[in-house]
């Protein structure tokens, strides 16, 4: 099944230094600790009392973040890379073609919310939170010009999953308040179909062009997601913590 390499794109994770990742279309260079939101007072008194708390409550709050920031880095529309590859037609014999993938861009990243149920639990150091998230609109474009004896055309070509899930797993250093984002993994996809328009004479090279795709799109996605995506997940979390053990003191105050 190599269409399920393709979701792996759409996946999260990052703000590496990756060189072969492409940076967001829009907004790009913020930086990802800019967040400046405070706990919601009912968590921050709830966690003064010492209760636990709700996984579910917590996961939709990072979510919510993680949401937010996805779309201040230009994460919801991902600037995908070129590829090319050149090919021969048995009609036409010592003529070589090519057949150019452009313009690419991925969305859907911005969706990313809890699947089923978030939990909490810990050993005497550490806390460990888990869940299952998800994306449900990711999709993906790219033009394509073919070069072919000056006949090519210009088609083009869109896929879309049906839904994307994600296994998340962190660590929280009860005492130093660290936390690691240690898995952030693709586990599961939906019914990932894709169409071109406007091959013409040069429809036969529609699969082709899928199958080379997804070899192009898979090593990306899979880089954006274990570095640039985790990355900033990890950093929401830290900050979400961070705003719980350390309450701004207006927030403090109001919340007794
Ligand atoms: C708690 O879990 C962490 C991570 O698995 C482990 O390294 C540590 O030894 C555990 N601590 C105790 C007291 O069991």
């Amino acid at each position: 099944m190599k269409v399920v390499v393709v979701l792996v794109l759409f996946s999260l994770v990052a703000l590496s230094n990756g060189a072969s990742i492409g940076r967001p279309v829009s907004r790009k260079g913020r930086p990802v600790l800019s967040l400046s939101f405070n706990a919601p007072e009912e968590l921050l008194s709830r966690t003064r009392n010492g209760e636990l708390g709700n996984a579910n409550d917590y996961m939709d709050e990072v979510l919510f973040l993680v949401r937010e920031q996805i779309v201040l880095l230009g994460f919801d529309r991902i600037q995908l890379p070129d590829g090319d590859f050149s090919f021969t037609w048995d009609e036409y014999p010592g003529v070589t073609g090519g057949v150019y993938l452009h313009d690419g861009l991925a969305t859907g990243m911005e969706t990313i919310h809890r699947v089923g149920d978030a939990t909490l639990s810990s050993n005497a150091t550490i806390i460990f939170f888990e869940s299952d998230c998800g994306i449900n609109t990711a999709s993906f474009g790219y033009a394509i010009s073919i070069l072919f004896m000056d006949i090519g055309p210009t088609a083009s070509m869109t896929g879309t999953a049906d839904y994307i899930n994600f296994y998340f797993h962190s660590t929280i250093d009860i005492l130093s308040g660290l936390v690691v984002v240690d898995v952030f993994d693709l586990k599961q996809m939906g019914h990932i179909s894709t169409e071109i328009t406007g091959l013409g004479i040069f429809n036969w090279l529609a699969e082709i062009i899928v199958d080379f795709t997804l070899n192009l799109l898979a090593p990306f996605f899979k880089e954006l997601i274990e570095g640039p995506i985790t990355n900033l997940i990890n950093a929401v979390l830290q900050a979400y913590v961070d705003s719980l053990r350390n309450p701004p003191t207006t927030m403090a105050g109001l919340a007794v």
